[in-house]
């Protein structure tokens, strides 16, 4: 039995992770303050003596200090989330993103606990070099455009687990996570999926960011934790940046209309500007798309749920929440 420490275990991916390792035998505590998470997504491990849950910020140092010591690896989930929250909330996403990792990453090293972090594909900025690869140059926009805070907070992580695996060998993991959907994931800080699907249940009208036509690729979060699970037995993606994500491309109106479809839903689709949903300045992407040629090689893995089942999983979740 390994002992695991998930922050942000609490949240949508989290929650599923938590599930994963206890399925598997191994003990695990989370460390959540329940900012984006809830107590809900985690109520049912309670009862397993494998795990243990602690509400509380993971840039306590302190804190960080006192747990990491007794864990043989630590996923580092905790993070501000979701394209409204971070506009809306610029300090707290910069802040929370850059000084849990500082401490998380310093107190790893001291005590040589492996680290695997969840960056994000907004890292790659306004690339139209699609398909992503992990080693591409990226192009970010404008300081004064808010949303760029959440991709410059995360490769700053991303450097800060690099540079000390550089220079004391800390074994580091970095994970560029594409849209990653499924059960549990909640619509509030604006992730389209569960928002489209919840409306189309209430027949309610399904509101579109602009044109609709920017592409993106969604991936089930079973899949994502599949391979979330296999790094600390994979001692060839020590160091490395890898893409975990969907390749199968689709427009957010042909989701909009797919999710009516499949839902029966009499629901209509209404299209909202870009400034409406965010204010002023807000940059979208048109594609992204990862390459995920290094995940196969590295981990043996690939995505394997398409996007219907995907829909109709969190379709049944929510309804069963109703
Ligand atoms: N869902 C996606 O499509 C996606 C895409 C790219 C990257 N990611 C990354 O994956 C990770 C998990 O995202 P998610 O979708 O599950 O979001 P989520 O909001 O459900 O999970 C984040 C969790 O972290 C907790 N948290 C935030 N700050 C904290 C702090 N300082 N201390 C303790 N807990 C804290 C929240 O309460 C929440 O439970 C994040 O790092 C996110 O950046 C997710």
């Amino acid at each position: 039995m390994k002992r695991y420490l998930v922050t942000g275990g609490a949240g949508f991916i989290g929650s599923h992770l938590v599930e994963g390792l206890l399925n598997r035998g191994d003990s695990v505590t989370v460390i959540d303050d329940l900012s984006t998470g809830s107590w809900g997504n985690i109520a049912s491990f309670e009862s397993s003596e494998n795990f243990r849950a602690i509400i509380a910020s993971a840039d306590e140092r302190s804190l960080i200090e006192r747990e990491v010591p007794k864990h043989d690896f630590v996923y580092h989930l905790a993070s501000a989330v979701g394209v409204k929250l971070i506009i809306d909330r610029p300090v707290e996403t910069v802040q929370r993103i850059v000084r849990t990792m500082d401490s998380l990453v310093d107190v790893c090293t001291r005590y040589r606990v492996p680290l695997l972090i969840t960056s994000t594909s907004e890292v790659y900025g306004k690339s139209d070099c699609v398909p992503f690869s992990e080693d591409n140059d990226i192009t970010i926009g404008a300081t004064s455009k808010r949303r760029w805070a959440y991709a410059s907070a995360k490769m700053l992580d991303e450097f800060l687990a690099l540079a000390h695996y550089y220079q004391t060998s800390l074994p580091v993991f970095i994970v560029r996570l594409f849209n990653t959907v499924g059960p549990k994931q909640t619509g509030r800080y604006g992730m389209v999926v569960p928002r489209f699907i919840s409306a189309a249940i209430k027949n309610e009208p399904l509101e579109i960011y602009g044109d609709g036509e920017q592409q993106r690729c969604f991936c089930s979060v079973f899949d994502v934790i599949d391979a979330l699970l296999k790094f600390d037995s994979t001692p060839q993606a020590i160091g490395q940046v890898i893409n975990l994500g969907s390749d199968e491309e689709i427009s957010i109106r042909q989701l909009a209309e797919r999710i009516i479809s499949i839902i029966k839903s009499k629901s209509e689709i209404k299209f909202i500007s870009y400034e409406e949903a965010y204010g002023p300045g807000f940059d979208d992407m048109r594609r992204r798309v990862p390459d995920l040629s290094k995940a196969k090689r590295i981990l043996n893995w690939q995505p394997k749920t398409k996007l219907n089942e995907i829909i109709m999983q969190i379709c049944n979740h929510i309804k069963g929440q109703m």
